[in-house]
């Protein structure tokens, strides 16, 4: 029970990485704040709603023995993001790690893409990150601990075709990371992102929809990792997000995490 009487919060919860590494840190005995979105929002592939996920997620969690907060909102809307903060931290008493891992994906050429495809992106992937860091810190800060773990992706390190909008938010994300790691270092609070190559998870899905192709087409297109696996499982990701925002971490500040399957070795 690593993280008893820690408490995460993890954006993006109800699906893929953030429901996987939810259930990671329940299992080690942490209480949750699950946050997704509740309703529909205007964008290719992305017209699900998620709390039906959420409450999934909320019966899994009890059933390992966690407590949970389940929270529906948008990471591009400040009063849902402060409002799940700071019934969170009332709830458990704090918010110890912050799981930045809400995004969306989608494909287009950088000249056909619409401002509105490229606004929406950078929206929710960048400034959500922003965002919701903006309104944890302050408790992080009042404890004098915490740990930041961004979710950026080989996208953050690499450019990647009909993905400008991606890249550019994935790249923006090592920015605010390591700025907010120099902010931060005074208060015992560390900053990291993570690279994880393509994750076995419903963003591919919907990416095979949108590309008339299957699911493993577009894992093999995209990813050539030098371990020859087509993807990635989020029991992967989760297993370093927990490492990462445990004490074996504490001197690991700054720095980009690669779960790349060794794709940018080549
Ligand atoms: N799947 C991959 O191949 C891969 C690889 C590297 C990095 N990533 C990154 O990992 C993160 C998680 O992706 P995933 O693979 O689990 O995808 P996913 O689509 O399975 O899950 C993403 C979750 O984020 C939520 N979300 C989307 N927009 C939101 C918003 N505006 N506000 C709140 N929640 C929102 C979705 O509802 C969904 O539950 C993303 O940031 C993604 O860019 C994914």
């Amino acid at each position: 029970m690593e993280f008893k009487n820690k408490t995460v919060f993890i954006t993006g919860a109800a699906k893929g990485q953030g429901r996987g590494v939810a259930l990671a840190f329940a299992k080690e005995g942490a209480n949750i704040i699950a946050f997704d979105l509740g309703k529909k929002i205007e964008y290719p592939a992305y017209n699900h709603a998620c709390s039906e996920d959420l409450i999934k997620l909320k019966e899994e969690v009890e059933a390992l023995g966690a407590e949970i907060e389940i929270c529906a909102g948008d990471v591009r809307n400040a009063e849902e993001v402060k409002a799940a903060a700071d019934k969170g931290a009332a709830r458990f008493g704090g918010i110890d790690i912050l799981f930045n891992n809400a995004g969306i994906c989608a494909y287009a050429l950088s000249w056909e893409m619409t401002e509105n495809e490229w606004d929406t992106m950078i929206d929710i992937n960048l400034k959500g990150a922003w965002l919701v860091s903006k309104y944890v810190i302050p408790y992080m800060i009042k404890q004098k601990s915490g740990v930041i773990i961004n979710n950026s992706s080989i996208g953050g390190l690499r450019g990647m075709n009909r993905l400008s909008h991606y890249a550019a938010s994935k790249f923006g994300m090592i920015g605010l990371t390591k700025s907010q790691a120099i902010e931060l270092a005074p208060y015992n609070i560390r900053v990291v992102s993570i690279h994880p190559t393509g994750v076995n998870t419903p963003m591919n899905d919907g990416l095979a929809e949108m590309e008339g192709a299957t699911p493993i087409e577009i894992a093999e297109r995209s990813a050539g990792n030098l371990i020859p696996v087509p993807w990635i499982e989020v029991e992967d990701v989760a297993n370093s997000v927990l490492f990462l925002a445990s004490d074996k971490a504490r001197y690991i500040t700054g720095s980009q995490f690669v779960l790349d399957a060794g794709l940018l070795t080549r």
